[in-house]
């Protein structure tokens, strides 16, 4: 699909379908004056109301033949979050209506909406169908969408743009099944997609090299599969020489079996998205660098399978992590805790960051704890908390707070090694959490689990059924806010 943007007037744009943005009041967005569209929505009996949504046909004055109309709700209310929705419900009904072309103009006079406008529309249209070549459900997207406004409000969209298409190449990677996206394959993608992105450098690492980093945490996860594990760091210099990175590491399990501890087979197959950490950290640096973030940021996404084999890791096994410390493999599907251990005590040793941020779906627990609508995010620090909650809240990927408390420390001791990898079944996200917090000596470290928000149970305005990206434009906004 190709993205543009023009300085024309809205109703006047030669395209298949519009999308108009109507309020609570019956008012409409200002990029359009049509009397007869007015006095539709009243006769009608469109509200407004957010949420609402309707196609309407051939209203005189407007040039294009579909108008999908919005909800906007109060315009005193209208918010990010609002006009991200709303964009997403009404190019979607465009689309699904059979419209090629498509254009948009920002809900109200303010700039700065233009770019959650970008995100709903970018966001909302995309599907992961690139493996279909005969499913009848495979309707065509559109060939274009045109962004109707003024060169400021235009520079808004870019930036939105840049922000979806991140978390839009987040939702497919976590969404490829494992035979397809392999460790290879994952950093292969990678270099293509940073391909002429500048100040980015992008390191591949395999398994002879962790071997001598003294990786034994990520080694034994890695020891019953027979795909070669890669441990890839993407280094992005938007900042000067002398600043401290923001580093953000990713679980990436291209598939957890749980390895000898085998998982039930029932679901097993939503395992291919247990990369989603990797893939949302490889999201987040694209954004940055791509909007040219002044500051230094490094991603860190451990890769490999857990699989069972003669060479798997078994229970009661004792591996010594990249620290010195030496872990007794209690269960082998705790393995994300693992192969993340030794990718902090890397990140935190050779970077130095000035923050650090690691993404995991890392417990079935979180899903318990918290279902799929907030992230649990477990950090010492209330600074690093203040700048996750401001930017949650900004981008509607919101993080709770939970508890990170050396008290849990007690469920992770072995006797038989300085810890062991899991802590029985009370409080298992915070057990998980406690066990990297051995890896990590500053402060200014969180860890998100994101095991419970990934695959919603429902379709969202501009949500896909399957992997959703979170937190890409979350963590994209906190680089943002480092920067300023
Ligand atoms: N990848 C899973 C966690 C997970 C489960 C994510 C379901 C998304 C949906 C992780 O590696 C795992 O298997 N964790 C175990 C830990 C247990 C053995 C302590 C779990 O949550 O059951
Ligand atoms: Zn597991
Ligand atoms: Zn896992």
């Amino acid at each position: 699909m190709e993205i543009t943007t023009a300085l024309s007037k809205l109703d006047q744009i030669d395209v298949d379908g519009i999308v108009l943005g109507i309020f609570g009041d019956g008012s409409c967005c200002p990029a359009i004056e049509s009397e007869v569209l007015v006095e539709f929505t009243k006769i009608g009996g469109f509200s407004g109301k957010s949420g609402e949504k309707r196609l309407v046909y051939n209203i005189p004055g407007i040039a294009a033949k579909r108008i999908a109309l919005v909800g906007l709700g109060n315009k005193e209310e209208l918010n990010h979050e609002v006009v991200r929705s709303a964009a997403g419900l009404g190019v979607k009904l465009l689309r699904d209506d059979g419209a090629k072309t498509v254009g948009i103009a920002s809900f109200d006079g303010d700039a700065e909406l233009a770019g959650p406008l970008a995100e709903g529309c970018i966001l909302g249209l995309y599907r992961f169908e690139e493996l279909m070549t005969m499913n009848p459900d495979k309707r065509p997207n559109l060939d274009k969408l045109i962004f109707c406004g003024s060169n400021d409000e235009a520079n808004y969209w870019d930036e939105g743009v840049v922000i979806a298409e991140a978390q839009n190449f987040a939702r497919r990677m976590g969404e490829l099944p494992a035979n397809i996206a392999t460790p290879t394959f994952f950093t292969k993608e990678t270099k293509k997609k940073f391909d002429g992105v500048p100040n980015v450098e992008i390191k591949v690492y395999d398994e002879a090299w962790a071997k001598e980093q003294k990786m034994g945490a990520f080694l034994s996860v890695a020891a019953g599969s027979d795909e070669p594990a890669k441990f890839m760091v993407i280094e992005y210099r938007g900042g000067s020489d002398d600043q401290k990175p923001y580093a953000v590491i990713g679980k990436g399990i291209t598939f957890d079996t749980g390895g000898i501890s085998l998982k039930g087979s029932s679901g097993m197959g939503a395992m291919r998205g247990d990369c989603s950490g990797a893939a949302a950290t490889i999201g987040t640096l694209l954004g940055l660098a791509k909007l040219k973030v002044p500051i230094n940021a490094i991603g860190v996404t451990p890769l490999t399978e857990n699989m069972p084999s003669g060479k798997a890791t078994k229970p009661s096994d004792v591996v010594f992590a990249s620290n010195g410390k030496s872990i007794e493999i209690d269960n082998t599907d705790a393995e994300g805790r693992l192969i993340l251990s030794d990718a902090l005590v890397y990140t935190e040793k050779t970077y130095d960051p000035h923050m650090m941020v690691d993404i995991a779906t890392l417990t079935g627990a979180m899903m318990v704890a918290l279902g799929e609508h907030y992230v649990g995010a477990f950090c010492k620090s209330d600074t690093i908390w203040e700048a996750l909650e401001a930017s949650g809240k900004a981008t509607a990927e919101e993080f709770w707070r939970m508890p990170l408390d050396k008290k849990y420390s007690k469920q992770l001791k072995s006797t038989i090694a300085d810890l062991k990898n899991v802590g029985g079944r009370p409080a298992g996200s915070i057990t998980a959490a406690m066990f990297l917090s051995e890896f990590v000596e500053r402060d200014n470290w969180a860890h998100l689990d994101i095991a419970g928000v990934t695959w919603p149970s429902t379709e969202g305005p501009y949500k896909p059924k399957g992997n959703v990206g979170m937190p890409v434009r979350a963590l994209i906004d906190m680089g943002r806010k480092l920067a300023s």
